[in-house]
């Protein structure tokens, strides 16, 4: 089965946005990944309000918002005014985690949970059932351009038994350093979307990268 793509926007060149959302829904991609750091939570500040404003307006694909941010409780209600689809918080920042899942999909968006590279499966086992996407960050959140860490490959095969075991619905979402030799191993072992920025907006063709990644055989 083919996986759904995101390219993230953080990669793209923000002196001609437009272009790059263009480019995003014209290929094959499904959604768009959007990336918003705080400079607390993760050493890099990346965009806000203003950026996805634009994205709100010209993308045609749902807008998968991944918070990188210390208090995500805050601004739900903002991030769902701002066009998010998808909205994805961090495991550790979320102190009441069943509360914010809980209040994010009351507000229609597809609840995601993040998990960075040192935080284990096992942490979700009480909420797998609660959440529809599991985001394993493949390196510590902060910047694009990061090499994948191949310990990912574990994880993903055992967030998947996990799922199983609970009958669980969530889909596995890998975020970082993705390229074309790692999308069909990940698909393989699990993973159900792929997150990619660099290994999209720095090939020659944009469009047939994600067309690769999304069916890579
Ligand atoms: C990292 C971000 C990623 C990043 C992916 O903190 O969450 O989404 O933009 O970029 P690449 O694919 O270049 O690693
Ligand atoms: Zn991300």
């Amino acid at each position: 089965m083919p996986a759904m793509i995101a390219p993230s926007i953080l990669a793209a060149d923000f002196s001609n946005l437009k272009a790059a959302i263009d480019m995003i829904n014209d290929s094959e991609a499904d959604w768009f990944h959007v990336d918003v750091m705080d400079g607390v939570f993760v050493p890099n500040i990346s965009f806000g309000f203003p950026v996805m404003k634009t994205l709100q307006t010209h993308a045609k694909k749902m807008l998968d918002v991944h918070l990188m941010i210390i208090d995500p409780d805050k601004y739900i209600e903002d991030f769902k005014k701002a066009g998010a689809n998808v909205l994805a918080v961090h495991y550790e920042v979320c102190r009441n985690l069943h509360r914010t899942i809980q209040a994010i999909k009351h507000h229609g968006m597809k609840a995601s949970v993040a998990i960075n590279p040192h935080t284990p499966i096992s942490a979700l086992t009480d909420i797998i059932n609660d959440v529809d996407i599991v985001l394993v960050m493949s390196v510590n959140p902060g910047f694009g351009g990061q090499k994948f860490i191949q310990h990912t490959f574990d994880k993903v095969l055992r967030l998947k038994q996990l799922i199983i075991e609970s009958s669980s619905k969530a889909k596995i979402e890998i975020d970082g350093g993705v390229d074309l030799d790692n999308a069909l191993p990940l698909i393989r072992a699990g993973a159900d979307i792929l997150v990619a920025g660099n290994t999209v907006f720095s090939s020659p063709n944009p469009r047939e990268t994600i067309k690769f990644l999304k069916d890579p055989l």
